[in-house]
């Protein structure tokens, strides 16, 4: 339950990277040995891949925001209904066929988003000689020798993060050298480099669209601590500027934040930088921008929504592009229910804005078009109820609580 019209002020500290935690998560199964990671945030996404974890034989123990594990002996077989359930546990699959030579999960399904295809995640597995097939709904991926081999990773729409992740993390573990082309550059494929690497691994060129990874025997335990959420980050960004505040965010890294500031700046978003901190302030009237959601470095689709919510609320008229997923459009006939003027031509929304927002009861569909439909609330007057806000408890640590010390009327409410 949001009461809107104040605006945001203070201070917030940016977490831990839910797209970067996850894989790093399923690549502590590469080794037999504990393995600690830093700065995980406290999410129910991250709660779930250690279960998957946990049902593949490892020892998983949470501290606070250190996480410890250890996957001395595992089995190769996923279960069935807690894989599908979340469409990152797909990442489990390249360390269990890079360490057993043999991974069975369940096919994710498509989802709210759009079509979720794995192509090129399988494509990336039998060019390193493993053999596919596909039985009772579960994805068998099974070599007896896994062979370094050069690859084209390129999709419809570009790149692919979690297959790139799922390929190099079987790679480093298959004999001899594997060059992806087309990898994916995003800060979260870079940072489960880093880790694979501080576990003996040789995977050099992440963050370009070139990777070469060269195999070797064995990795050892390591100690990570994970980068901060760009998307997070850029979320309290947008929420800062639509309620006509002023917010720093701490923690918060810029470098990975270019085209999510620079739209912001061009919007007439005052952003200022200072060390590891950025504060984001509303600089009088905003203006339109025009915005395409592309692979990093460009403008990432988990913000799309976000900003869309922003350029409502901005006078004139802007046009916002998908061109990641298809069907990533939830949340404007929700948005709509606040009396945001939003049409949808194929992959772009065109956003009438400027009319003044009013509180309503809204349904999230996913996580970031929760988020938006949380800014929306914020910025509109009176009431707005959001409900299913399980959705937000996948992807933001302490939503509630972080806007609640930013000075936002929101709690949380059983549904009736
Ligand atoms: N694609 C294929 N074949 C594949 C894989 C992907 O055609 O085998 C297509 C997809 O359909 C999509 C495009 O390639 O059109 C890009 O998808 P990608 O594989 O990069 O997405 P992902 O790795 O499954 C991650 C994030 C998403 C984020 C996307 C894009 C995680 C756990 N998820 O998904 O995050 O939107 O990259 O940046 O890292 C979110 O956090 O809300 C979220 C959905």
């Amino acid at each position: 339950m949001i009461k809107g019209g104040v605006p945001l002020r203070g201070e917030v500290t940016i977490s831990g990277a839910k797209n970067a935690v996850l894989p790093i998560m399923a690549a502590t199964l590469l080794t037999d040995e504990p393995c600690v990671i830093r700065r995980v945030p406290k999410l129910s996404d991250v709660e779930f891949m250690g279960q998957i974890l946990t049902s593949l034989g490892a020892r998983v123990g949470f501290d606070g925001d250190r996480l410890r594990v250890q996957a001395k002996k595992i089995q190769g077989v996923g279960d069935y209904d807690l894989i599908r359930k979340m469409r990152g546990s797909i990442c489990i699959m390249g360390p269990l066929l890079g360490r057993l030579r043999k991974a069975t999960v369940s096919l994710p399904g498509g989802c709210i988003i759009g079509a979720r295809p794995i192509d090129l995640h399988l494509k990336g597995f039998e060019a390193l000689g493993a053999k596919i097939s596909i039985e009772g709904g579960y994805v068998h991926a099974k070599a007896r020798r896994l062979a370094g081999a050069d690859l084209f990773l390129g999709g419809r729409a570009g790149c692919t993060v979690l297959g790139t992740a799922n390929v190099m993390m079987a790679a480093v573990l298959a004999e001899g050298v594997t060059i992806i082309e087309s990898a994916a550059c995003e800060p979260e494929v870079v940072d489960l480099a880093n880790f694979l690497n501080s576990m003996g691994a040789r995977v050099q060129g992440a963050g370009s669209p070139t990777m070469t990874i060269t195999g070797v025997k064995k990795l050892h335990g390591a100690e990570h601590e994970v980068i901060p959420d760009r998307i997070e980050a850029a979320t309290y960004a947008i929420a800062a500027a639509a309620t006509n505040g002023e917010v720093t965010l701490l923690g918060a890294r810029a470098d990975h934040l270019h085209a999510v500031l620079d739209k912001l700046r061009e919007a007439g978003v005052k952003v200022e930088r200072n060390g590891s901190a950025l504060t984001v302030r509303r600089n009088g009237r905003l203006k339109p921008v025009d915005i395409t959601t592309l692979p990093y470095a460009g403008f990432p689709t988990d913000v799309q929504a976000q900003m869309m919510v922003l350029m409502a609320l901005t006078q004139g008229i802007s046009i916002i592009t998908e061109r990641i997923f298809e069907a990533r459009f939830m949340h404007v006939s929700e948005l709509a229910r606040l009396g945001a003027d939003i049409a949808i031509e194929g992959p772009s929304a065109i956003v009438k804005g400027g009319k003044p927002l009013s509180g309503a009861p809204v349904m999230a569909s996913d996580l970031r078009a929760s988020a938006a439909l949380v800014i929306a609330g914020l910025a509109a007057h009176g009431t707005t109820e959001v409900k299913r806000v399980y959705h937000l408890d996948r992807g933001y640590e302490n939503i509630d609580g972080k806007l609640r010390q930013l000075g936002a009327r929101i709690q949380r409410a059983e549904e009736s």
